[in-house]
């Protein structure tokens, strides 16, 4: 008797196998559901009714085995279930699985974005905390407390966007100078990323809106060795180890002395190219000194205070660095440029 079971079970459990991998819709499979377990007239329900004859003894362990066929069978129904279902909902029986995937679009950092990273990364390990302001000035801040007359040529209407009488879009990051200097006493080391504002063509050089980057450090005792030291440093760690910096007298109302700085040539290594038009050095800043006038301007004691400051374009660090011959391409939403960054830097 239990050995006749055991066939019939052994029998059912193999068939059900094969009759569950053959089902290729979801009403093949329940067919195959309510032929082999179904409670009226399943096959394993017929089985079952044959424990009664067995000895009592024996049931108990025959019950058992017909438990374990019952559910091994559900397993591989509830299975295949699911797969049929996935495949419905996914490819199409005639889609063509060997097309190549679509590529996904990734995001990517812009190269102004990343050359300004890293900038504030760079003088962030030599001390400077990065801070901000607002773009929208008052001409005090952007002229006024930078020692620049508003009859100065900067403050001209002509060359700013006044958005109300005395109220402008900031046209460099100099003004977070000042209302840093305002809020804290020094020693004082700030490096502000912005947008910038001026009436300017756009051409391949120019934009009317751009990013500047300020720089500022002030203490007691800070001198134009500083300032060179830090800028030497700064240029070394941009541009390389062989990188190096000179300075050549300039004008800014707000520093004195105030200079230009060049970096060595960082396409020809100084020998001369295009790219610094023969000269072996491109001009990347201006820095200077602060002028007494500014450190009254914020309540600084101009005879126990000295620092220097510092004004970039990462624009054209951009440029530079990745080959880029017009500015336009930076402020141009054309995905097809701004792909070719991914991951660079
Ligand atoms: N604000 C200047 C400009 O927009 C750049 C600059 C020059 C900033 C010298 C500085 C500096 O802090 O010391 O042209």
């Amino acid at each position: 008797m239990t050995a006749n079971l055991d066939t019939d079970l052994a029998a059912l459990e193999e068939e059900g196998r094969l009759a569950i991998a053959a089902a290729s819709t979801a009403h093949e499979l329940e067919a195959a559901r309510i032929r082999l377990l179904g409670r009226k007239e399943g096959r394993l329900t017929a089985i079952m009714r044959g424990l009664g004859s067995l000895d009592p003894a024996e049931r108990p362990a025959a019950g058992a085995r017909a438990n374990r066929v019952k559910e091994a069978l559900s397993g591989l129904l509830d299975a295949k279930q699911e797969e049929l279902e996935r495949g419905q909902r996914g490819s199409a029986p005639d889609a063509d699985l060997t097309l190549p995937g679509r590529a996904v679009w990734r995001g990517a950092r812009h190269p102004v974005t990343l050359v300004i990273s890293e900038i504030c990364d760079v003088l962030g390990t030599l001390g400077f905390t990065r801070a901000r302001g607002p773009e929208a000035e008052t001409d005090w801040y952007n002229f006024t407390a930078l020692n620049t007359p508003l009859d100065h040529p900067a403050a001209d209407m002509h060359d700013t966007f006044y958005l109300a009488p005395g109220v402008l879009l900031r046209s460099h990051t100099s003004p977070v100078q000042v209302r840093t200097m305002q809020e804290y006493a020094p020693p004082i080391r700030i490096v502000a990323p912005g947008m910038c504002y001026r009436r300017d063509p756009f051409d391949a050089s120019h934009a009317p809106a751009f990013e500047q980057l300020e720089g500022l450090a002030v203490d007691e005792g800070i001198t134009f060795v500083d300032l060179k030291a830090t800028l030497s440093e700064f240029a070394r760690r941009l541009f390389g180890e062989r990188a190096r910096v000179r300075f050549r007298p300039s004008f800014f109302p707000f520093t004195e002395p105030s200079a230009e700085v060049d970096v060595s040539c960082m396409i020809c290594g100084g020998g001369g190219c295009s790219a610094c038009k023969g000269t072996g050095w491109i001009e990347i800043m201006g820095a200077g000194m602060v002028h007494p006038a500014v450190f009254e301007h914020v309540g600084y004691d101009p005879e126990r205070y000295t620092g220097f400051a510092f004004g970039m374009g990462p624009a054209r660090i951009a440029m530079l660095r990745y080959g880029i011959p017009d500015i336009r391409l930076l402020y141009d939403t054309d995905v097809r440029f701004l792909e070719q960054f991914t991951g660079a830097a």
